[in-house]
């Protein structure tokens, strides 16, 4: 374990298990749902008001912020956290990903990824080096391996050629990471929906050592089941004693699904996409306040929300704001949808330190039903 990051699980029901992760930039509460902060902004939201609703971490792109501003220029600029105004710690992707959805002309082979660039066409080449340098150059406090996810379904022999790969670029990552005091290199368990391939992938992960372990490569066109069976047959071959991470998901339902088999970390653009598309996350499910049945309705959005926001603003205002395309809407749908979020960890987390995850899922997934989706 790096100096200067530490994991401690204080409480375990059933798989679900919740501590905390200590580093210098400040304490990271588990389970946790880091917000999405891809160019350096959590997209419609100051960085005081994300900290205030609850988020211990954000998450950035080493691929959006390596075409824009640069890495180097934001190194100059006396890193990520400095520039960014959020002081509190950072987890960055390593770029693999976002180059294989967003990129144009992609070319992998076992060096790296050359792809041109989505924003202006100009042409990069991303290795394990180079995004592990990035990742320094910005400044993060937990760190990804690069890694080549496959889209699903996928043959089981374009799986294990892709988790192969990944296993051989984790080495290379952790070659190239430049450990400081307090800083994480995660590994990411790849193998698409093959049970063997996962396991082949967690345990030798492992022999290799990191400070956490990422599940990669699921929420990606697969259904629920096969996503839920997949962490289930990793947990075991990864250590109890470190962060296990879900990358990319999900769903409220996802999310608590994921806790009761014992995963620690997600991040997910859920609540702010769908924020800015008029979708409010509430304690009583999903509303779509687009929707010409919003259109008079005088009521808040969530009348027992934490978030002033979700109790103060009429669900006929929102559909008004959203309708006309207004950046107010964005700013409060998004800030209702992570404090949903972050409540719903803060909830879970309490539910498991008292011992009672079974009974707060049934309940939650109960009100849910006053929903519209
Ligand atoms: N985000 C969501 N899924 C993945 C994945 O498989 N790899 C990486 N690096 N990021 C992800």
């Amino acid at each position: 374990m790096s100096e200067g990051f530490h994991f401690e699980v204080a409480r375990c029901d059933g798989s679900a298990r919740t501590g905390a992760i200590e580093t210098p930039r400040g304490k990271i509460r588990t389970p946790a749902f880091m917000p999405v902060g891809t160019a350096a902004t959590v997209k419609a939201m100051r960085p005081e008001a994300v900290k205030a609703l609850g988020a211990d971490i954000v998450l950035a792109n080493t691929y959006h912020l390596m075409l824009r501003p640069g890495a180097e220029r934001i190194a100059e600029l006396g890193g990520l956290h400095k520039f960014m105004n959020w002081p509190w710690p950072i987890l960055t992707d390593s770029g693999g990903f976002q180059v294989m959805s967003l990129a144009k002309l992609r070319k992998l082979d076992e060096n790296g990824v050359t792809f041109q660039s989505h924003i202006d066409g100009a042409r990069h080449l991303l290795t394990p080096e180079r995004s592990m340098e990035i990742q320094d150059l910005l400044g993060a406090d937990i760190q990804m391996q690069f890694d080549e996810c496959v889209r699903l379904p996928c043959s089981e022999e374009e799986a294990r050629r892709a988790m192969l790969l990944s296993l051989r670029w984790a080495e290379r990552s952790q070659t190239a990471f430049a450990a400081r005091p307090g800083r994480a290199l995660f590994g990411i368990v790849q193998g698409g929906a093959s049970e063997s391939l996962r396991i082949e992938s967690a345990k030798a992960l492992m022999g290799m050592g990191f400070d956490g372990y990422a599940l990669g490569g699921l929420a990606v066109g697969e259904p629920q089941e096969i996503m839920l069976a997949m962490i289930e047959c990793a947990m075991p071959h990864l250590p109890h004693e470190k962060p296990r991470y879900l990358m990319g998901v999900g769903a409220p339902d996802d999310l608590l699904e994921s806790v009761r088999r014992g995963i620690d970390m997600f991040d997910c653009v859920m609540p702010t996409r769908a924020g800015r598309h008029g979708l409010a996350y509430t304690r009583l499910g999903r509303l779509n306040l687009r929707n010409a049945r919003h259109a008079a309705d005088p009521a808040p959005v969530d009348p027992l929300s934490d978030c002033a926001a979700a109790r103060t603003y009429s669900r006929a205002y929102l559909h008004h704001l959203i309708k006309c395309g207004e950046i107010l809407g964005m700013m409060l749908l998004t800030e209702i949808n992570l404090a949903y979020y972050e409540g719903l960890m803060e909830r879970a987390r309490g539910a498991i330190a008292a011992g009672r995850f079974e009974a707060f899922c049934a309940e939650t997934k109960e009100a849910w039903r006053g929903g519209e989706a």
